[in-house]
């Protein structure tokens, strides 16, 4: 998610869950092509497993992205067919590309080619007029044919023209059943829900309950991380990792704030994103208010995370 998922993000979520696949911001393929890759792709080798998302419709830069996200050491590389952003629409990128699925699948064949990494797409039910489940089916076709291994399905239809991008994530209803008829009517396939997942008790519901084969969580993440503390031990059966607490993740990330900073970077820029790590219990607010002043001022380092792991462990937190 821009501006949401960005490398400290991650390595927050990684305190929280060491198993669930991360998710880069897109990256536009072309700025891999002209910009500066290492702040467009550097991670940290703790973020594992991580998909980078990329955006663009010429095979041939897209075939570039997938070589450079595998020298770099990803795991995946996603195209995004969801975005219906103006910018990326002028682009001819993002949900716009829903209306051309062999277009799609001429870019998913180019990365499929160039490097051996997973090559998934995240992709809307329909654009515009463009919304009957027979052509979701034919483009999620197309798309299959030409090597996709996975299908992260927002499960909202985008209007191009006339909604703006945060109206497109909400005025358009969910319909997760077309999602599940999806993944009934083609169980070979890999399919993946999202939009509106809120809880891990409704995550569990869509993968064992409904079937489908992967939840991917967008905004209940961002603004709720611990809410997703149990995630390890409910979805991946993991044992004795013991419950996550905002403590625990603070703890989690003082060696890499140090790293962080001690090579030039600003302390808010990771402390930005712990303003919804403490939410319903008392004095929350203050707390968040605390590390906000102390993350902003000029020289702000690791202290000032252990300082308010501290504050947070003595109240049990
Ligand atoms: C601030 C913001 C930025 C987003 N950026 C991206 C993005 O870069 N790539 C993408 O595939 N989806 C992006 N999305 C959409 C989400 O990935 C997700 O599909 C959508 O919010 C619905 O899922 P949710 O209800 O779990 O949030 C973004 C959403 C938000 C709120």
């Amino acid at each position: 998610m821009m501006d949401c998922t960005d490398r400290h993000f991650r390595m927050i979520m990684r305190q929280v869950s060491r198993r669930s696949l991360l998710y880069t911001e897109m990256v536009v393929a072309q700025a891999l092509h002209h910009g500066r890759r290492d702040r467009l792709l550097d991670f940290d080798p703790l973020e594992h497993p991580l998909a980078l998302q990329v955006g663009g419709d010429d095979p041939l830069l897209l075939a570039e992205a997938a070589r450079l996200a595998h020298d770099w050491g990803y795991d995946e590389i996603n195209l995004n067919v969801g975005c219906p952003s103006p910018r990326v629409q002028q682009g001819n990128f993002g949900a716009c590309l829903m209306a051309d699925p062999p277009q799609v699948a001429r870019c998913v064949a180019a990365m499929v080619a160039a490097a051996p990494l997973p090559v998934t797409v995240k992709h809307r039910i329909g654009i515009d007029d463009r919304d009957s489940y027979d052509e979701l089916l034919s483009f999620v076709d197309t798309v299959a044919a030409a090597g996709a291994g996975r299908f992260a399905v927002h499960a909202r239809k985008a209007w191009l023209q006339g909604l703006d991008p945060r109206e497109n994530r909400t005025i358009p209803p969910l319909r997760h059943d077309l999602v599940l008829a999806l993944k009934r009517d083609r169980p070979q396939l890999t399919v993946e829900l999202n939009g509106g997942l809120e809880t891990l008790a409704e995550c569990q519901q869509a993968l064992e309950g409904a079937g489908v084969d992967g939840v991917m969580v967008g905004r209940a993440a961002y603004h709720h991380p611990l809410r997703w503390a149990a995630v390890d031990a409910a979805l991946f059966g993991c044992t004795g990792t013991g419950t996550v607490k905002a403590s625990t993740v603070l703890r989690g990330l003082v060696d890499y704030s140090d790293r962080w900073c001690s090579s030039g970077g600003r302390l808010w820029a990771i402390a930005r994103h712990l303003v919804h790590l403490v939410e319903g219990v008392p004095g929350a607010r203050r707390w968040r208010q605390k590390l906000t002043q102390a993350a902003v001022a000029p020289g702000a380092g690791p202290e000032v995370i252990e300082q308010a792991a501290r504050q947070l462990e003595a109240h049990g937190t």
